[in-house]
């Protein structure tokens, strides 16, 4: 899967996508990440990118010229991929595990960070495919919500986790949260790892996953269980 990813601020990804998982699709060929500075797109002496906004007000703008430029230019060196232009926004639908599980199928992203007061409207209704917002607050600019998004997207990729069925164990992936994990030691300043996980037994520790994973979920947030299962965990916490 290709990302490309436009930013006023390019050096804020040098880190956080050059470690750990990400790094290692990256290395195994599975993403390629490219990082485009909107300045190298703007033209003039100089290469201006943002400007006061029409009306008054206070904050500057990311003016449409360098990200129209910007996303064309990739569009048209990569002709044969189907992409699509993710604006981050707040005003966005809500990035979560099945909308990640939707973009992970896409051949090419490209992402779109807002910075300062925002960004000109007629790119939100022309240039973006789409909008995504990381939550309900306001960040600095678009650049962590799209390190929150390719390292998301990246870990559903096969072949990007060290287990095969990586993925499919996270919370989210199915429905509600993941089982609790222990390791060693076994007891840790008198806290006992459950036997049940010392047994061997393969089927009884997967039902004892299940069972806690769910009961984590109905507690914490049963928003996520689909009606049945809610009913069942409404029932058991009843009693
Ligand atoms: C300071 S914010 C602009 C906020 C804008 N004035 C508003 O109130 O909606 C600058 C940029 O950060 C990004 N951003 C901020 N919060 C975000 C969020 N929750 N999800 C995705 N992007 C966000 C967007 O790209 C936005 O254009």
């Amino acid at each position: 899967m290709d990302f490309d990813i436009i930013t006023a601020f390019p050096g804020m990804f040098e880190g956080p996508l050059s470690h750990s998982i990400v790094r290692r699709a990256r290395d195994k060929g599975l993403v390629e990440i490219r990082v485009h500075d909107l300045r190298a797109d703007a033209t003039g002496r100089h290469r201006k990118i943002v400007d006061i906004p029409y009306g008054g007000g206070g904050g500057m703008i990311l003016m449409p010229g360098p990200l129209f430029a910007a996303v064309e230019a990739i569009q048209e060196r990569h002709p044969a991929t189907s992409s699509r232009t993710v604006l981050l926004c707040p005003q966005g639908a809500r990035f979560d595990q099945e909308r990640a599980k939707r973009l992970a199928v896409c051949g090419r992203l490209i992402l779109i960070c807002g910075h300062y007061e925002g960004v000109d409207e007629r790119v939100r209704e022309h240039l973006a495919d789409e909008e995504i917002s990381i939550g309900d607050y306001v960040l600095t600019g678009g650049e962590i919500p799209a390190m929150v998004m390719v390292d998301s997207l990246t870990r559903l990729l096969p072949g990007a986790l060290g287990d095969e069925d990586g993925a499919r164990h996270d919370s989210f992936f199915e429905e509600g949260f993941d089982h609790p994990h222990y390791t060693r030691p076994a007891s840790f300043r008198g806290l006992k790892v459950p036997d049940i996980l010392l047994s061997g037994h393969h089927g009884r520790i997967a039902a004892w996953r299940r069972a806690r994973a769910q009961e984590a979920t109905a507690r914490k947030r049963p928003d996520l269980l689909k009606p049945r299962a809610r009913g069942r965990a409404e029932a058991i916490q009843e009693h």
